[in-house]
């Protein structure tokens, strides 16, 4: 089993070159599923959850193929709207292939995403809203089964909570479907806007992303297009994090500044100073970092949820105490028990974490306990004196493409064995 070792202690500085977004690869790779031509996706991350979408969409018939940060697909002959258990078990967000499957066979079987390291991952707001757009849902035996009688219709729908993945699944299934579709309360992250940026290029037509009313006129068929992917925002607030807990000084380059704000607010509260220079993010740390205050994860334009455990792991050398409000998943504090033992000082209750500043960490063996945990627990070790090494390197590939490179271009004495 490979494990990352940490000997911690070195102030990083220097460059790092932040990837395309996961979060944004995934949904367009499912989106290609809907589209009757060839996609090129410039910028692509080289990630298992990738390679995962990417065996979807070779089982349902589309020709797929990865050429350096780029993944061509071409879904013009597609074969199967199924999409089988041990494939949608590899990857958490294969709920998202539902739209495009749907709108474009006019039927689509997925097996439930199930519950994961995050707690419950309900899909009724996907549902729902597939329904109000002419699908039969029908859910047994864990399998879901979509049916509709020729061409999805529009609709309007009001999401009862901003959905990243239903909002995707919607503009998805909407920009093929008969008349016009307008989604209420819709997500607004960057994610969405490089979704609908993707969809327009391949001839949809939709208007609102990054607004919480995103309104989407149905055409007749998407054809293909090259797209370049957005740079990962979560990615980013990974090394400003590593910057900010080593008292480091790193430019990130290929960041959207304006896409991490919430990050860079509670980082500027704790002592660092961030510039956006021509070149890039410049992240420049004190020494002591203050605490953050109170930290409510929200939708965006809110604090990221996916940020949270790894500004957590930050915040566990500040002195002071900091607290953490997790409103978005039901179980998103697995990474708590795993930074005590790295001598972090976090107590939870509900949906709260109080983190007490420690003077120091001190290496220890780690497990991940799922994406953003793995980077948080990567995060603390750069700076917990001795050796940390962290086992559950899966859940890290899951998001990060060579991190452990990317750390240690920029001085940290990290290893993968
Ligand atoms: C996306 O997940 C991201 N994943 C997540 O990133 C991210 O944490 C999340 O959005 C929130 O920003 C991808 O984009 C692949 P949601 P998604 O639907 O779409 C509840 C990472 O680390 N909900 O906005 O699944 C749900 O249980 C991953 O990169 C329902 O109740 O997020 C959760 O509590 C982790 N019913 C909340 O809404 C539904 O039908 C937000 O979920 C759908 C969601």
């Amino acid at each position: 089993m490979a494990v990352i070792e940490i000997n911690g202690g070195v102030r990083l500085s220097g460059e790092a070159v932040i990837h395309g977004a996961k979060n944004s690869a995934l949904p367009m790779l499912a989106a290609c599923a809907a589209v009757q031509g060839c996609c090129r996706l410039e910028n692509c991350p080289a990630l298992t959850d990738v390679n995962a979408a990417v065996g979807i969409l070779r089982y349902i018939g589309c020709r797929t193929e990865q050429c350096g940060t780029a993944v061509c697909t071409d879904a013009s002959e597609l074969s199967r709207f199924d999409i089988p258990e041990h494939l949608m078990r590899e990857m958490r967000s294969s709920i998202s292939f539902l739209g495009a499957v749907l709108a474009r066979f006019g039927r689509a079987e997925i097996s439930l995403p199930g519950g994961c390291e995050l707690g419950a991952r309900p899909v009724d707001i996907h549902l729902s809203a597939l329904e109000k757009m002419g699908a039969a849902v029908q859910e047994r035996h864990g399998i879901i089964s979509c049916r509709c009688n020729g061409r999805m219709k529009g609709a309007a729908i009001t999401l009862s909570f901003p959905s990243v993945g239903a909002t995707e699944n919607i503009m998805t299934a909407a920009a093929t479907a008969e008349g016009t579709t307008i989604i209420n309360n819709a997500a607004r992250e960057p994610e969405i806007t490089d979704l609908g940026n993707f969809l327009t290029c391949c001839g949809a037509r939709i208007s609102g992303c990054g607004s919480s009313t995103i309104i989407i006129d149905g055409v007749e068929r998407l054809h293909g297009c090259t797209y370049t992917i957005m740079p990962d925002r979560i990615e980013a607030a990974t090394y400003m994090a590593a910057a900010a807990i080593t008292g480091g000084k790193v430019l990130l380059r290929q960041v959207v500044p304006e896409h991490i704000q919430p990050v860079t607010s509670v980082l500027e509260k704790m002592g660092c100073r961030i510039h956006c220079t021509e070149s890039g993010l410049l992240v420049d740390a004190p020494r002591r970092l203050r605490p953050a205050g109170t930290v409510r994860t929200m939708p965006y334009p809110g604090f990221p949820t996916d940020a949270q455990a790894i500004i957590m792991a930050v915040t566990c050398v500040a002195e002071g105490t900091s607290v953490f409000v997790e409103n978005i998943f039901d179980s998103r504090f697995k990474h708590v028990g795993e930074l005590c033992r790295l001598g972090a000082r976090i107590t939870t209750e509900g949906r709260a974490a109080v983190v007490e500043g420690a003077e120091r960490l001190t290496g220890a063996s780690v497990t991940a306990t799922d994406l953003r945990g793995a980077a948080a627990l990567a995060v603390a070790g750069l700076v917990a004196e001795g050796t940390t090494t962290l086992s559950g390197l899966n859940h890290l590939d899951r998001g990060y493409e060579n991190l452990e490179e990317g750390l240690a271009a920029l001085g940290a004495s990290v290893i993968r064995r």
